[in-house]
């Protein structure tokens, strides 16, 4: 490991990133004996990503002191040697449970859609987090539906009533998104229950969650193939939840075509939830998104991509949910300025205002926040700063209030107390930024940074 890479310029203070190469999707959030477990998608030996993913591993008592404890995963049985790819944990019995899609892609001329491709789900346990024991293939290819496609992955196990729930995202052989439900007594042996799918929601839905927030259902998934507009899913690959979903025992039920996106900036994708030990409900997202035309300048320095900060969920009247950073971080601020027209500080920090009317906050001249006639804008008005990143928009019913975390390298919005989401890679010159606000008075928090060990490679 290159340990003068962890100091350089862009590296993270407040967000979880591989020490050295590539990093994607969350996997496996717990809480495990005392400590947070945050796995992710790893290519330490690749700083594209490539196909033969790994999983990496950071534990934390507090959300604040980390410690990755290395590359704990690898594709090094025939079940999954092209890629560990996503997956979630569970506790049981004082043993911690993951399970993830064990990615095979046969030699040959396939398609890797309709043929050419395994997707195993694929049981291992831990005792400590990071050793591991046996892996067990689960489910194949042939225990999913006939119309399913050879894309079947990311399985998130839950419990509910003593019974064990798995929901995998899926592609249909006629280019629906869909998901597929399983049941297990012993995490062992799963039964096929239900599919659910949706028209016009894209071809495939990756890494999918089933989570409740005050004793309400929601559906969470990734679906590719919506169709990029100027107000919604403006990305390349969206990334969401449904509304108010009901399921009976038996599966059957509602599912809402209600999508909500969780974030609208450039940058998120694959998020994944889990409970804290305390009942909060906590997402984490990658913080970066596959096939897009933007570019990241650390990958010239060895490293990739971040994960979000965690954001606790909180539930609205009508269903909506609510994102804010996990109240943990506000132990890291420090001295608290007043922001007026302008000003010099030193990242990272967390700014935050209450919006009285339409207002505008100018980073480094070259990333603009701007709130104008109910409608949010992120907008890199030098275009060389996003490295591909241009513009996006949210429209805002109302718009109350805004946080801002910066990190050396990203940007998070929070707006109405959590309502819309915005996230973006930024890439300063230098460590100290220029704020420029212009109808807004806001506080301004120096931030402390966390304390990040990396043991392992
Ligand atoms: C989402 C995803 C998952 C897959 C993983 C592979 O970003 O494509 O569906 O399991 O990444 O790294």
């Amino acid at each position: 490991m290159n340990s003068k890479s962890l100091n350089a310029k862009w590296r993270q203070k407040l967000h979880l990133e591989p020490p050295i190469g590539w990093l994607n999707d969350p996997n496996g959030l717990c809480w495990f004996q005392g400590k947070y477990h945050v796995y992710f998608q790893y290519a330490s030996d690749d700083i594209n990503g490539g196909v033969k993913k790994s999983w990496g591993h950071y534990q934390s008592p507090d959300m604040i002191h980390w410690e990755f404890t290395g590359t704990v995963l690898v594709p090094d049985i025939p079940e999954d040697r092209d890629g560990v790819y996503s997956g979630s944990a569970i506790v049981k019995d004082d043993t911690l449970h993951l399970f993830y899609t064990g990615n095979v892609k046969e030699k040959g001329d396939y398609d890797y859609i309709l043929s050419g491709r395994g997707a195993n789900v694929i049981h291992v346990t831990t005792n400590d987090g990071h050793h591991m024991s046996e892996k067990k293939v689960v489910l194949k290819n042939s225990d999913y539906p006939d119309y399913c496609s050879c894309h079947v992955r990311d399985p998130k196990v839950w419990q509910e009533n003593g019974i064990y729930y798995m929901i995998l995202g899926a592609r249909t052989r006629d280019d629906k998104g869909c998901v597929l439900f399983y049941r297990s007594h012993d995490l062992e042996t799963w039964e096929y229950e239900k599919t659910y799918d949706m028209p016009k929601m894209g071809y495939m839905w990756e890494c999918p969650d089933c989570f409740m927030v005050d004793g309400h259902r929601y559906i969470g998934l990734s679906p590719q193939g919506l169709p990029q507009e100027t107000e919604k899913n403006q990305n390349v690959f969206s990334s969401g939840y449904f509304l108010n979903c009901h399921f009976n025992d038996n599966f059957s039920g509602s599912f809402h075509s209600n999508f909500q996106e969780w974030d609208y900036g450039f940058d998120f994708y694959a998020p994944q939830t889990f409970e804290a030990p305390d009942g909060r409900r906590i997402l984490i997202g990658w913080m970066g998104i596959g096939d897009s035309a933007y570019t990241n300048p650390t990958a010239a320095l060895g490293w990739q991509h971040c994960l979000t900060i965690p954001r606790e969920l909180s539930r609205l009247e009508d269903g909506t949910l609510l994102q804010n950073p996990m109240k943990e971080y506000d132990s890291l601020r420090g001295e608290k300025m007043t922001l007026k027209g302008e000003q010099k500080i030193l990242l990272p920090f967390d700014l935050t205002a209450q919006v009285t009317g339409d207002f505008e906050i100018v980073i480094n001249n070259s990333l603009t926040l701007r709130l104008q006639e109910n409608m949010f804008y992120m907008e890199f008005n030098d275009r060389s700063m996003g490295y591909g990143r241009t513009i996006r928009r949210v429209r805002t019913k109302q718009c109350r209030d805004i946080r801002v975390i910066a990190d050396m390298s990203s940007i998070e919005v929070y707006l109405d107390g959590g309502r819309y989401v915005m996230s973006t890679r930024f890439y300063p010159d230098e460590e100290h930024v220029l704020i420029k606000a212009d109808g807004i008075n806001a506080e301004l928090y120096k931030m402390n940074g966390m304390e990040v060990r990396i043991n392992g490679e």
